[in-house]
């Protein structure tokens, strides 16, 4: 059966207060409307729809980026849901129509796929998804008759204290007969308290035309929450974080702390990888089998191969070899690959690097723009120079190489294979292969200087006695 999507995404967002347009805002890895649509994208509709209007320019370039077969149309005037759909029902639309709420971010492809099923195994000419909660306000109220069956759907500012006692709510997800909604949104009126064409009255001119309609359940009536404020935002950014920890764990990962670990839902994370409290895996991020992350880790489209170790650290854009150990206290920028095996310790921060497998870089250092090949050891304390102002330069170090502390590259500049630079060395020469670089000013000692320009000083007291217990 031929299938359409159209998403409302229209409404202004009021009460987010915010600059950027509800729909946008991020929850655990994609927008809302971004939610949305990854819940219908198993549907395999021929057309998927939204419907734009306030800031249509934001939402519209927002959807390009992330969804770009879906198609816009703009309502110009926020005149209700029913308005939203009419403007949007292609003319030639047939089979199945499914119109979800743009601000439903919880809804799961398999709950939307069953409304769709039970809708179209029925028949039916409108079937909406229902679920039974504890607080119904400001929701639009499932009114059935005695013999049980869908009478119409009300809004709670239009309904009767009768009706507002009813804790069956409307979603705001909707599977139609393309013909039959046609019809139907052609005899909406504006009679309400809003003035506005409700979508939801299609239910009821539908009944009233002697068509089945349907009410789906869902099973989880968190699955149909929608967000209106941050604070309504908070909460299902626990719930969601609480889904995508659970499964995970199912899948055989060990998390330490469910409620400090925040996993994106685009993440994947291998069988037997431990994450231990306060870690963010984000975007693209994978991990391998076995590897442990955290405590404290931030990882953003970061790949980390498997057995790696990652503790206190921030890395974007990043590679992990397997095995590599990072951390703690570590920055890995774009760019950076770590080997096999490979250590990026403390205080070190690395930007568009690579090191080769069993290369270390244990403490207190900063690599820009820099390869360095397998098993050398980066000394404590090296920097490299890598931008002078104008133009950023490479510093290509080789295979067992050995740096000592405080070694500085001014780039662009190469060191041998199995080269050793001298502690505070200042390297703007290639070192070649087996060398040892030395570039520091020699060291010479003045004898007697403190006693002479320092005298009377505690300094010059003790040299004084040093030199008596020598006697
Ligand atoms: C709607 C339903 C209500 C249901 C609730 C579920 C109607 C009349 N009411 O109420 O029964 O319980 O959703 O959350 O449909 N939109 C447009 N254009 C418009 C108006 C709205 O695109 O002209 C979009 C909004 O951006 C939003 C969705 O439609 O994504 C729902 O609109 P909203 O104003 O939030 O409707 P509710 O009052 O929540
Ligand atoms: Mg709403």
């Amino acid at each position: 059966m031929s299938r359409t999507v159209i998403v409302l995404a229209a409404g202004e967002g009021k009460r987010m207060k915010s600059a950027l347009p509800k729909m946008l805002h991020p929850l655990l890895g994609r927008s809302l409307v971004g939610h949305v649509l990854a819940a219908a994208a198993p549907l395999a509709a021929a057309r998927v729809i939204a419907v734009v209007g306030n800031r249509a320019d934001q939402v519209t370039a927002h959807l390009t980026e992330i969804a770009p077969a879906v198609e816009t149309v703009l309502q110009e005037q926020q005149n209700g849901t029913g308005h939203a759909v009419r403007i949007a029902l292609p003319g030639d639309a047939d089979g199945t129509v499914i119109v979800l709420n743009g601000d439903v971010p919880l809804l799961g492809a398999a709950t939307l796929q069953a409304l769709v099923d039970a809708h179209e195994k029925a028949g039916a000419a409108a079937t909406v998804l229902a679920a039974e909660v504890a607080n119904p306000t400001g929701l639009g109220r499932i009114v059935r008759g005695t013999d049980g069956l869908l009478q119409h759907i009300v809004e709670e500012r239009d309904a009767t204290q009768e009706q507002r006692a009813i804790r069956e709510i409307n979603a705001g997800i909707y599977a139609f007969d393309a013909a039959l909604l046609r019809g139907a949104l052609g005899s909406l009126n504006a009679h309400n308290d809003q003035g506005e064409e409700y979508l939801t009255d299609v239910f009821g001119a539908l009944v009233a035309q002697g068509r089945a309609v349907g009410v789906h359940v869902a099973d989880d009536a968190d699955e149909t929450l929608g967000c209106n404020d941050r604070a309504e935002l908070a909460h299902l950014r626990s719930l969601l974080r609480d889904r995508i920890n659970t499964r995970l764990m199912r899948d055989g990962v060990t998390i330490n702390d469910p409620a400090t670990t925040w996993i994106d839902v685009t993440v994947n994370v291998g069988r037997d990888a431990v994450i231990e409290p306060n870690t963010q895996l984000k975007g693209a991020t994978e991990v391998g089998e076995g590897s442990v992350i955290g405590p404290d880790v931030t990882l953003i489209d970061t790949v980390v191969g498997e057995g790696a170790k990652v503790v206190r650290a921030h890395a974007e854009l990043a590679e992990i070899g397997d095995g590599a150990n990072v951390g703690p206290f570590a920055y890995l920028r774009p760019g950076t690959t770590l080997g096999r095996k490979s250590k990026v310790g403390t205080f070190v921060e690395l930007k568009n690097s690579s090191l080769g497998e069993g290369t270390k870089v244990p403490h207190l250092s900063y690599l820009g723009d820099t390869t360095v090949g397998e098993q050398s050891n980066i000394g404590a304390g090296n920097l490299t120079a890598n931008y002078n102002g104008t133009t950023k330069s490479r510093t290509t170090i080789g295979s067992h190489v050995k740096t000592s502390c405080d070694t500085t590259f001014v780039a662009p500049v190469t060191i041998g294979d199995g080269a050793y630079t001298a502690a505070g060395s200042v390297i703007d020469k290639d070192v070649p292969a087996g060398a040892l670089a030395v570039a520091r000013a020699h060291q010479r000692n003045i004898e007697g200087w403190v006693a002479r320009a320092r005298a009377g000083t505690a300094a010059a007291e003790a040299a004084k006695n040093a030199a008596k217990e020598a006697e």
